[in-house]
C-alpha cells in the first residue's frame, strides 16, 4: 500500500508546496559504498539530486548509545528515519563501525570487534564478490546493491525492506513468484526502532486490500478494497479520492499481474517530502515536511484510536469523545500510571483488589458482583464463549460459578469472556450492547434503595438466592431495568426527595461556591459517591417543565460536559445534582502568579481550552436541540481529577428563560464576557457563547483577568486590544515580555494559533466569528488560522464595557 491521499490533504500540499523554496543541489558527497570505499563515523551517502541521505543515526533523541544505519531526507533539518537498516541490532560506536561490502557481495554493518551486526543477508549468485558489487543511494531513496558493471542490474533494494515508513515511489505489496509480502512494522516506541506490535501488509486473502496487523495475529483495520471506479481510493473510506487530472504531480496506482501485486504513490515534484507511516501506536499517519515550520505535518490519519487493537489495553474502555480517550474500567487501575498519563495506554489496567474467586472459599465473605456497562461495542477476545440461556440472569450464574469467567453479556444468547478484555469501546451511534464485568463485592458497595431507586450497579444474584425465593429476584429484575449505574453511559436521573439531600449535604452546610443560578452544596451519597448540588433560584417553572428540561439536560454526555446525576424538585425547592470535580472551577486555578506551585503549566491550560471547545461543539451541534450556554467564563468550567475541563450549568439559562433583562441581572460580574448582541438586543445565537469563549480564552492565555494583564505597565491595555496589534505586527512574542507570569513553558506555536483564535472569536460581527467546532480544528492545528481582521468594531466596544462598568 501506498500513501493514500486526500483530496483535501492534497490541496493542502499543493498550497504548502508554494510555500516551500527548495531547489536541489547535488550534493558533493559520496552516493556509493563499495569493499574500498565503506562509510563509518560521521560520514554519510547523499544520493545523486541530493534528496536522501544514509549514514549514522541515533535514537532516542541522542540520549542512549544506540546507533542504526538509516536512510533520511537530506533537507529536512529535523532527521527523521525512512528506512533502517539493523533496527534490531543498533551499535554503540559508529567511528568503530563500518557498512561495507562484504566478501560475498552482501552489504554488512560490522561493529568494532568487526562482527557482522547486520546483513543484506541475501543469496548471490556464484561471481558476486567484494570487487564487483557496490550499494548505490538513489535519489529516491531505496538503496539498492547492484553489481558495479552495471547498476541496473540489482541484486538486493532497501524498498524490498520497509521499515516502518512508505515514501512514494516505493511500492508496497506482495512478489507472487517469491511469495514475499511487503510489511510494514511500527517503532517499538519513539525511542525504539525494533519492530513493535503493529504491521501493515497484504490482505492475504482479499485482492486490492491491505490490512493492520496487531502482534502478527490478529487484523483490526482495514481500509477496504482499493476501487478507483467509485471516485473513492478505498472502499472503507469515501473520502479518499483519486487524485486523475494528467498532468497532475500525484498518482496513486495498484497493480496486479503475474508476478507482482502491489499499490505505488508517485510524486513528480522532487520538493515535496512526504512520508506514511504505522506509528508506535498502531495508527498510519501521513506527514509532509513544512519548511516554514521547520516540522512535519499531519494531513491524514487512519484507523480512529479506538479502532487500534489494545489501544487502551486489557480492563479499559475508550472514547472517541473523552479528552483521555481511554478508561479503566470501575475496580481497575491503570498498569503504568506514569506511562498512562504521558497517553500510552497500551499496558491497559489492574484490578484493585484480586478476585476473590482466586482465594480459599473460606475466606472470602461474598459473592463476586457484576459492573453492567451499556453501550458498548462488545470486546474482542479469544475468550469469548456463548451458551444458549433463557434469561440473563442464566448467564449470570453460570459466569459466577466459573471462576476464569470475567465478564458476560446476555442478547437471547449469553457471551462469555475468560481472557483480558479488549477493545471495549463506547458505540458512538448509540447502538451498543451492555456487559456486565465481574468484580469483588468490594468494589462495589451495596447501596440502600430510597424510594426503588438504587444508585449503582446491578447487584449479582447469588445462585441460592435465586432457588430460594425466585420470586424476589423476579421482582428485582423488573426493578433493574429502569435502574442503571452512575457510570453507565446511558444514565436515567435519579429524582432525589429534598429530606435525602439535606442529609446527603448535612443540611447544606459545606458550600462549594455560588454560581448565576445559585449556590452549590457538596454532598455524600449512600455510596460514598460525592456529588455537588445546586440549589437553583429565580426558577418559577412548573414541576412538569421542569422534569422535561431535567431529562433534556440528564441525556446529555460528553467528557467535557458535567454530567447531571439527578434533581428534585419539590414544591419550591429545584434542585440539581451533579457528578463532584475535585479540582473546582477554572477561575480557582487560573488566576495565579507563576510562583504558586499549583500553577497550570501552558500545555495544561490548552488542552482545557480545546476542551473546552468540545464540550461547547457538543452543546451547539450534537444535542438533539441547539443548546445556547449564554454564561462562558472560567467559573462555569469545572476541572475533574486529571484537570479535564467540563462545563457546568448548561441549559440553565433556558429555565430562566432567553429574555434579556433576565439573563443580565442573573449574570452580574459576567459582563467581560458577554457578547455585544447582548447589549444590542440583536437575537442571540451560539455565536454569542463563540464570544464568551473567546474573552476566556484571552485568560486561559495570559493566566490573568483580561484587565488585569500587564497592569504593573504603565500603558496597561485591555488584553485583547494589546493581542489583536501584536498579531497584526506579527510579533506575538512580544505578549510574553510584557507579562512575566506568562513566560514560562508557553509553546510559541500554540500560543499564537491561540491568540489568532481568540481575536477571531471576539468580532463584533458574529457572522465573522467561526464555530465552536472550527475552534476545536483550528486550535487542534487540523485548519489553520487567518489573520484576523483588525479588532476596531470589537474593542473600543471592549473597553467601553470595561469602563462602564467599572471591572
Ligand atoms: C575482498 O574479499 C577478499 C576475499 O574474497 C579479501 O581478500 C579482500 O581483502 C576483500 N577486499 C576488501 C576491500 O574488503
Ligand atoms: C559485536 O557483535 C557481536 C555479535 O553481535 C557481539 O558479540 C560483540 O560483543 C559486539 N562487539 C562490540 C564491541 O559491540
Ligand atoms: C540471514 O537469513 C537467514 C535465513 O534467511 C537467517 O537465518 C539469518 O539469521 C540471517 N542473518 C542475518 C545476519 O540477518
Ligand atoms: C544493464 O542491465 C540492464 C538490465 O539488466 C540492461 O537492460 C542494460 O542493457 C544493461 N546495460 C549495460 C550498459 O549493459
Ligand atoms: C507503552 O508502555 C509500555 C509499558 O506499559 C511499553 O512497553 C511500550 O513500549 C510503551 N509504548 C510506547 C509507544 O511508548
Ligand atoms: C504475541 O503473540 C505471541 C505468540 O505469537 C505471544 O507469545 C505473545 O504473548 C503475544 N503478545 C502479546 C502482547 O500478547
Ligand atoms: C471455566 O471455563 C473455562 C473456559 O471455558 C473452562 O476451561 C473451565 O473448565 C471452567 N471451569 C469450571 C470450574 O467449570
Ligand atoms: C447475540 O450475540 C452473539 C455473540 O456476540 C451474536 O453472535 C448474535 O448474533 C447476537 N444475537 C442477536 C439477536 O443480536
Ligand atoms: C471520560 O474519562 C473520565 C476519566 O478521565 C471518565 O470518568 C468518564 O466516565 C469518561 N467517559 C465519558 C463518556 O465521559
Amino acid at each position: 500500500m501506498a500513501a493514500t491521499l486526500h483530496s483535501g490533504a492534497l490541496y493542502m500540499v499543493a498550497v504548502i508546496l508554494v510555500l516551500l523554496s527548495l531547489h536541489g543541489s547535488p550534493a558533493g558527497a559520496a552516493d556509493m559504498i563499495t569493499a574500498t570505499q565503506p562509510l563509518s563515523g560521521q560520514q554519510k551517502l547523499v544520493s545523486q539530486g541530493g534528496k536522501f541521505a544514509l549514514g549514522f543515526y541515533q535514537a532516542g533523541g541522542g540520549s542512549q548509545d544506540k546507533w542504526y544505519i538509516a536512510i533520511w531526507y537530506n533537507k529536512v533539518q529535523k532527521v527523521t528515519p525512512v528506512w533502517i537498516a539493523n533496527r534490531e541490532t543498533p551499535i554503540s560506536n559508529p567511528a568503530s563501525s563500518v557498512l561495507t561490502v562484504w566478501t560475498d557481495g552482501n552489504l554488512v554493518l560490522l561493529n568494532k570487534s568487526r562482527s557482522i551486526v547486520w546483513s543484506s543477508n541475501t543469496t548471490i549468485t556464484a561471481g558476486a564478490s567484494n570487487t564487483t558489487v557496490v550499494a548505490v543511494l538513489l535519489n529516491t531513496g531505496n538503496l539498492v546493491l547492484a553489481y558495479a558493471s552495471n547498476t541496473s542490474n540489482m541484486i538486493w533494494q532497501s524498498f524490498d525492506h520497509p521499515t516502518d515508513t512508505q515514501i512514494p515511489g516505493m511500492k508496497f505489496g506482495r512478489n507472487k513468484v517469491t511469495g514475499v509480502s511487503n510489511r510494514l512494522f511500527s517503532w517499538r516506541n519513539n525511542m525504539d526502532p525494533s519492530p513493535g506490535i503493529y504491521s501493515i501488509m497484504m490482505d492475504p486473502n482479499v485482492e486490492a486490500q491491505y490490512l493492520f496487523m496487531w502482534n502478527n495475529s490478529r487484523p483490526y483495520f482495514t481500509p477496504g478494497k482499493f476501487n478507483p471506479q467509485t471516485g473513492a481510493l478505498f472502499s472503507g473510506i469515501p473520502a479518499m479520492t483519486v487524485i486523475s487530472q494528467p498532468n497532475s504531480i500525484y498518482s496513486y496506482e495498484y497493480v496486479n499481474n503475474d508476478k507482482e501485486e502491489y499499490f505505488l504513490l508517485t510524486i513528480k515534484d522532487d520538493t515535496i517530502f512526504l512520508r506514511t507511516v504505522i506509528d508506535p501506536s498502531g495508527q498510519q499517519k501521513g506527514l509532509v515536511w513544512l519548511e516554514q515550520k521547520q516540522d512535519w505535518m499531519l494531513y491524514f490519519t487512519q484507523p480512529s484510536p479506538c479502532s487500534v487493537y489494545s489501544f487502551c489495553g486489557a480492563f479499559s474502555w475508550c472514547s472517541v469523545d473523552n479528552v483521555s480517550m481511554c478508561n479503566c474500567l470501575r475496580g481497575f487501575s491503570p498498569q503504568s500510571p506514569t506511562e498512562w498519563s504521558s497517553g500510552n495506554y497500551t499496558g491497559g489496567c489492574t484490578r484493585n483488589v484480586a478476585l476473590p474467586c482466586s482465594l480459599s472459599a473460606s475466606s472470602r465473605d461474598e459473592e463476586d458482583r457484576f459492573f453492567m456497562i451499556n453501550n458498548v461495542k462488545l470486546p474482542v477476545g479469544d475468550g469469548s464463549q456463548t451458551m444458549q440461556a433463557a434469561s440473563k440472569s442464566d448467564c449470570e450464574v453460570a459466569c459466577l460459578n466459573n471462576c476464569s469467567c470475567l465478564a458476560y453479556s446476555y442478547n437471547g444468547t449469553c457471551s462469555f469472556w475468560y481472557t483480558d478484555l479488549m477493545n471495549l469501546q463506547q458505540d458512538p451511534d448509540n447502538k451498543g450492547d451492555s456487559i456486565f464485568i465481574r468484580l469483588p463485592a468490594s468494589e462495589i458497595p451495596r447501596t440502600k434503595s430510597t424510594r426503588g431507586r438504587t444508585i449503582g450497579v446491578v447487584i449479582a444474584v447469588s445462585a441460592l438466592a435465586l432457588g430460594a425465593c425466585l420470586m424476589a429476584v423476579l421482582i428485582l429484575l423488573r426493578r433493574r431495568r429502569r435502574i442503571k449505574g452512575l457510570h453507565n453511559i446511558g444514565v436515567n436521573l435519579i429524582v432525589f426527595r429534598y429530606r435525602d439531600l439535606q442529609m446527603i449535604t448535612k443540611n447544606f452546610s459545606d458550600k462549594l461556591g455560588g454560581g448565576s443560578f445559585g449556590s452549590v452544596f457538596k454532598g455524600v451519597l449512600e455510596d460514598g459517591t460525592v456529588v455537588a448540588i445546586k440549589k437553583l433560584e429565580g426558577v418559577r417553572q412548573g414541576e412538569k417543565e421542569f422534569r422535561t428540561e431535567m431529562s433534556t439536560i440528564g441525556n446529555i454526555h460528553h467528557v467535557n460536559l458535567i454530567q447531571l446525576l439527578g434533581f428534585c424538585s419539590e414544591g419550591e425547592h429545584r434542585l440539581l445534582v451533579y457528578e463532584y470535580m475535585p479540582h473546582g472551577s477554572l477561575d480557582g486555578r487560573l488566576f495565579k502568579s507563576s510562583s504558586d506551585d499549583d500553577v497550570l503549566s501552558w500545555n495544561m491550560r490548552y488542552q482545557i481550552a480545546i476542551g473546552i471547545a468540545k464540550g461547547l461543539t457538543y452543546l451547539h451541534d450534537k444535542c438533539r436541540d441547539c443548546i445556547i450556554h449564554c454564561d462562558i467564563k472560567p467559573q462555569n468550567i469545572l476541572l475533574d481529577a486529571s484537570f479535564a475541563p467540563k462545563v457546568s450549568d448548561f441549559g440553565l439559562a433556558k429555565l430562566l428563560g432567553r429574555d434579556f433583562s433576565r439573563v443580565m441581572t442573573t449574570m452580574r460580574g459576567t459582563i467581560g464576557y458577554l457578547a455585544p448582541e447582548w447589549i444590542s438586543g440583536t437575537a442571540i445565537t451560539a455565536k454569542a457563547d463563540v464570544f464568551s469563549y473567546g474573552m476566556m480564552l484571552f485568560e486561559i492565555i495570559s493566566r490573568r483577568k483580561n484587565v488585569e494583564f500587564g497592569k504593573q505597565h504603565m500603558d496597561s491595555k485591555f488584553f485583547p486590544v494589546l493581542v489583536a496589534e501584536k498579531i497584526q505586527e506579527g510579533d506575538v512574542k512580544a505578549l510574553l515580555d510584557l507579562d512575566a507570569d506568562m513566560r514560562g513553558d508557553v509553546n510559541l506555536e500554540e500560543l499564537k494559533r491561540a491568540c489568532m483564535v481568540a481575536c477571531w472569536c471576539v468580532q463584533e460581527d458574529e457572522s465573522l466569528r467561526p464555530t465552536m467546532a472550527a475552534v476545536v480544528q483550528m486550535l487542534e492545528g487540523l485548519l489553520p488560522v487567518n489573520m484576523p481582521p483588525l479588532l476596531l468594531g470589537i474593542v473600543p466596544h471592549c473597553e467601553l464595557w470595561v469602563g462602564k462598568h467599572g471591572l
